[in-house]
């Protein structure tokens, strides 16, 4: 298949580009699009055939679910079964917004889509170009993050290009995305609303609204919690090792200095040769610069620690970046999991696939 590319900028022209993606999408094909978050692969999401090409095209396996993108909260209705007392109140607030809620499903969506589950992730995006395209398409669109499965979430139209070129039919180019991790999953199906996984939407917003919600512990994706048994995981997706970069990361986490200390020390160890890539705070990368660094080390400033937005902002294209430069290891400084900073964890921990090293100890 071939992959048409249209750029969709601010005051331009949108109208062809627009009929053509929603045609693709009512044809039962794929459509790449921006969102406030990362771009979505999407599929008609009452199409069974459509949604299992998503899952083709993206080497997804079938067990983890999709969620469901709506242009209006009355498109919400004929998705669910019943409506939780707390739907008003977050969608109220944070939608159009970085939030999925997930909700007891009606029998209108596929398994396919779900996975299976008795529930439905739905979410109504925060981007003009998405929400152009579900208006126009006028149909709920199934939408994972658009890359290959276990790689960082595209941010970018080009790294959609890079994992999906000739396997979508479409993509919509809206330049780089704001908010630079995923949504927040909130599960609404439990006695008290549990963050699944944390993104765009903060824990601290969530509560200002709701008073009471839980964190399930997996959300921070700790290493310890690795070794426990899966089959329980509410959110299916958060047992997948993601967003990992082709070289082998390391994860020290702790306070600095003595964080970039051991950041320091693992680099003056490295392997003989080897290209070195450091993704790190502005801080962290000045005091690390004024250690002097190793010819071939690579420095990706994320933002100031006190930043989290910005540092979700970079994250998922330095770690594209990292691979690209060819590094053969990758060096990252653990954040404070205040605000979207709990997301950014939530990412840092799952790149480095459990090689987490705590500064202080040894
Ligand atoms: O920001 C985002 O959420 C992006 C943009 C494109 O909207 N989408 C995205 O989709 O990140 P994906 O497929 O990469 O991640 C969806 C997450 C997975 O962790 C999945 O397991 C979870 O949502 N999920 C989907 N349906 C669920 C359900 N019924 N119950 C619990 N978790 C669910
Ligand atoms: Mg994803």
């Amino acid at each position: 298949m071939t992959t048409r590319v249209f750029a969709l900028h601010p005051g331009g022209v949108w109208d062809e580009a627009l009929a053509v993606a929603a045609r693709a999408l009512r044809d039962g094909g794929l459509v790449a699009f921006p969102t406030e978050t990362v771009y979505g692969l999407g599929a008609n999401a009452l199409d069974t055939d459509a949604v299992a090409r998503i899952f083709a095209a993206k080497g997804r396996p079938a067990d983890n679910p999709l969620i469901v993108h709506v242009a209006h909260l009355s498109h919400v209705r004929p998705l669910v079964r019943a409506e939780p007392d707390a739907l008003p109140i977050v969608a109220g607030r944070f939608w159009p917004g970085p939030l999925t809620l997930v909700l007891p499903r009606s029998p209108l969506v596929p398994d396919v889509v779900t996975a299976g589950l008795d529930s439905v992730a739905i979410r109504l995006p925060n981007h003009p170009v998405a929400l152009a395209l579900l208006n126009r398409a006028a149909v709920p669109v199934a939408a994972p993050s658009a890359n290959r499965s276990g790689r960082p979430s595209p941010t970018q139209a080009n790294h959609v290009l890079a994992d999906l070129n000739c396997r979508v039919d479409v993509i919509l180019d809206g330049g780089p995305t704001g908010v630079g991790v995923e949504s927040t999953v909130l599960d609404l199906t439990s006695a008290v609303p549990t963050i699944l996984r944390p993104g765009g939407v903060t824990r601290e917003q969530l509560a200002a609204v709701l008073g009471r919600v839980e964190v399930d512990p997996r959300a921070r994706a700790l290493p310890v919690l690795d070794n426990h048994e899966w089959d329980a995981v509410r959110s299916p997706g958060m047992k997948y090792k993601h967003y990992a970069p082709q070289a082998p990361a390391t994860l020290v986490e702790g306070e600095p200095p003595q964080l970039w200390r051991k950041l320091y020390e693992l680099l003056a160890n490295r392997a003989l040769g080897a290209r070195v890539g450091l993704l790190v705070s502005e801080e962290g990368a000045r005091w690390l610069a004024g250690q002097g660094l190793p010819g071939g080390t690579l420095l990706f400033s994320l933002g100031p620690r006190q930043a989290p937005e910005q540092v979700a902002k970079r994250l998922f294209a330095a770690l594209r970046q990292a691979d690209e430069e060819g590094v053969d290891w990758l060096l990252m400084e653990g954040f404070p999991e205040d605000g979207v900073g709990l997301a950014v964890m939530n990412r840092l921990r799952r790149a480095a696939g459990g090689n987490i090293v705590m500064a202080g100890s040894k």
